[in-house]
């Protein structure tokens, strides 16, 4: 890998949005280091694609060391321009349901995953004077029954964008996006035969319509390419609206 292109580490990259933010880096001219713990989906435009799991990531210390190896080796003593922290799961359940296997699953990938692969890669991203990326979500702020365990984790990502901007001060930028629904295939299977009510969530977003992963993409490139230097600790809202409105009945 030369370091005369710029190199991005994705995680999540098998999944609706982690797809795009291959391609539109890779169109851009980056490298990819892409990881997901899917198998490499065909046609995805990686120079490197590392297969694991970011839950045993963050429980197996012995497994961590091997995956940051594995990272380092792909990187051949470059620096890490951006670390687009991606993946997440998404358990459904409410106050009596969700278990603690649920929680702590729920944690490990979207919050301490992130957290440990920043930590982790700090030299290669100071050295690159980089940047982190935390993909979260509307449910950070604003969120609906059954999503506890979901929002909990993004509301702390929020959390730990903003407090890891403060701790790592110019070293290395951090920031958040905060997508609301996204047309991703699993969003899209999640309402399938029920054609009215996925117009009901197109309709009650101010642009009438969800966003397309390449937003999110287009988004996250804005904020790593050069010139957006005073961003930091940022959660960017990318909700066609959503979030500005209120659900109170009219009269
Ligand atoms: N799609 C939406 O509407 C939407 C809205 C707001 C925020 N988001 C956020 O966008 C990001 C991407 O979501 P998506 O819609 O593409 O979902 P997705 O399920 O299509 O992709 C998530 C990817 O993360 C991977 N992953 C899950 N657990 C993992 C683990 N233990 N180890 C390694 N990889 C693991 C999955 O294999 C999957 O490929 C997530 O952070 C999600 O919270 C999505």
């Amino acid at each position: 890998m030369t370091q005369l292109n710029k190199i991005a580490l994705i995680t999540g990259a098998a999944g609706g949005i982690g797809r795009s933010l291959v391609q539109v880096f890779h169109d851009a001219g980056y490298h990819i280091i892409a990881t997901d713990m899917a198998a490499q989906p065909q046609d995805l435009h990686c120079t490197c694609y590392l297969q694991a799991d970011l839950a045993r990531f963050v429980e197996d210390q012995v497994y961590a060391s091997e995956v940051i190896s594995a990272i380092r080796k792909t990187l051949h003593g470059a620096g890490l321009n951006t670390l687009i922290n991606n993946a997440a799961i998404q358990i459904l359940g409410g106050a009596e349901s969700l278990s603690r296997q649920d929680l702590r699953t729920t944690l490990d990938v979207n919050l301490l995953a992130p957290f440990l692969l920043t930590q982790a890669l700090l030299p290669e991203l100071e050295a690159a004077k980089g940047c982190v990326v935390n993909i979260g979500s509307i449910h950070a702020r604003l969120t609906k029954k059954n999503f506890v365990a979901y929002a909990t984790s993004k509301a702390a990502l929020a959390g730990m964008t903003r407090a890891l901007a403060v701790d790592l001060g110019p070293r290395v930028r951090i920031n958040a996006i905060e997508p609301a629904a996204i047309e991703t295939a699993m969003l899209k299977d999640g309402f399938n035969g029920k054609p009215e009510l996925y117009r009901q969530l197109e309709a009650c977003h101010p642009q009438q319509r969800i966003g397309q992963p390449e937003e999110v993409a287009r988004l996250a490139l804005a904020i790593s390419a050069g010139g957006m230097n005073f961003l930091h600790g940022a959660c960017i809202g990318l909700d066609g609206g959503i979030a500005s409105r209120l659900f109170d009945p009219d009269c």
